[in-house]
């Protein structure tokens, strides 16, 4: 299942080998089961794989109507084939809090195989805390291998966690064959069409305070072209605009892809060649990378896997840490949470030759999946230990903790501290200042209230 913006309501897919007459969605309260809403789609579409076998499969998208909110919702999916109607197993899940704040999962690369975290996602998705998992690329290790069938088996292995909470999904290198065919039809329930991108591939997502976009970094590699980067980094640029005009209301912008922009050792071609086709394109386009963009419209946070690790950066730019504290960062800084577990094993950091860059703020080579606790002025970003011998849920391998002032009825507090003096992050020209002061944690910290003329918030 995935969500549309804001958790207003969900998608939900299913897949038959056999052609069926309808698709049915079924779903009620768990706490009022005479409230039952029934949604019924024909037969679905046939996904065909592209290896020699033909592997063929049904698939069947369906949307809930407009769901209420702080409500576990119990559902089954049914198929109808003449006058037979065979129904799933029940699932539930929960909608977004009428509150504004939220938490999310966000992890990658994980396998049939050595899924080390596995345990931990569905315990996860079970405690109802969490509003959805980032998922950010390489899932299956490969959906299109036997035929196919590897997918199959991959959707199997994660049903009771991906029928559970909501899984936002990006496309990695592992979804490539058949040009992202399999990803293009098992994660058709992307809200991409609504984010204006015309395949599954990319998409974004308003929740609460957050704009989270979702985008395949392998339109610069391998099945990749020319055309394919300019119109994804064209869509992009018109995404993140609207987002960063939209401040007030989200103050948060997310993109997550597979590949990462910064990655340690320096010895890795992801780390080098690689790290850079992603920062600034091709060299023989002119069409740019992510980092001007993300500069450009002030990104917060850039999470990724593909390296088999987690690594935490500074606040950075151009190769260049730019703070070493997330108080008003100056710039985005980057995750990579590829750590899930997959046959792989994990990416070492071990080089004794090569210097850690000063950008990077934790290492960690073990498993485990990070959560993101995401209120208007605060991000809580935890990371958490998956133990390989069985599955159990680990030390807390780091957390920080991001901020930044408020937006409130067209002002936003502005404050300066030794970390936030060099920040200047935004709105400069239209401000009247007055002084406010309020002390947070250890220091007292010297604010402005700042009032914009041009805000819409009444
Ligand atoms: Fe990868």
């Amino acid at each position: 299942m995935a969500w549309i913006s804001d958790g207003k309501g969900c998608r939900i897919q299913f897949a038959t080998y056999d052609e069926i007459d309808d698709a049915m969605l079924q779903y009620w309260p768990e706490d009022d089961d005479k409230d039952l809403t029934t949604t019924i789609v024909k037969r679905g579409w046939a996904f065909v794989d592209g290896g020699k076998a033909h592997h063929t499969m049904h698939l069947h998208n369906l949307e809930s109507k407009l769901l209420k909110k702080d409500t576990l919702y119990m559902y089954q999916v049914g198929s109808v084939k003449g006058s037979a109607t065979l129904w799933s197993d029940v699932y539930k899940f929960h909608t977004p809090s009428s509150g504004d704040t939220f938490e999310f999962v966000a992890t990658g690369d994980m396998g049939t195989s050595n899924a080390v975290s596995m345990p931990n996602l569905l315990r996860v998705a079970n405690q109802h805390r969490y509003d959805f998992i980032a998922f950010a690329g390489d899932q299956a290790y490969d959906m299109a291998d036997f035929n196919g069938t590897k997918g199959d088996e991959y959707m199997n292995f994660v049903q009771d966690i991906y029928a559970t909470i909501p899984v936002m999904a990006a496309p990695g290198n592992h979804e490539n064959t058949y040009n992202f065919s399999h990803y293009k039809n098992r994660f058709s329930i992307n809200p991409y069409a609504e984010s204006g991108f015309d395949d599954p591939t990319m998409y974004s997502l308003d929740y609460k305070s957050l704009h989270l976009v979702s985008f395949s970094s392998e339109v610069f590699f391998d099945e990749g072209s020319p055309e394919q980067i300019q119109t994804a980094l064209q869509w992009l640029d018109q995404d993140l605009a609207k987002a960063n005009a939209n401040r007030h209301i989200r103050p948060w912008i997310m993109v997550f892809a597979h590949r990462p922009l910064y990655c340690s050792p320096s010895e890795s071609e992801d780390c080098t060649d690689k790290a850079d086709i992603m920062r600034n394109g091709l060299k023989e386009t002119d069409f740019g990378g992510l980092e001007a963009l993300f500069l450009k419209h002030r990104v917060d946070i850039y999470i990724c896997g593909h390296r088999h690790n987690y690594e935490r950066t500074y606040p950075l730019a151009h190769n260049k840490r730019m703070a070493t504290s997330y108080y008003q960062p100056p710039s985005f800084f980057q995750l990579i949470v590829g750590n899930a577990g997959n046959f792989q094993g994990t990416d070492s950091f071990e080089n004794a030759s090569v210097p850690i860059a000063d950008w990077s703020a934790l290492r960690y080579e073990g498993y485990g999946f990070s959560t993101i606790k995401v209120s208007p002025t605060k991000l809580q970003i935890s990371h958490h230990q998956s133990l390989p011998k069985d599955g159990a849920l680990g030390r807390m391998v780091d957390r920080v903790i991001v901020r930044k002032p408020r937006y409130t009825n067209g002002r936003r507090l502005r404050c300066s501290s030794n970390a936030a003096a060099s920040t200047n992050y935004a709105f400069d020209n239209e401000e009247d200042e007055t002084t406010a002061a309020y002390s947070s944690g250890r220091s007292s910290i010297s604010c402005s209230m700042h009032h914009h003329r041009h805000q819409i918030i009444p």
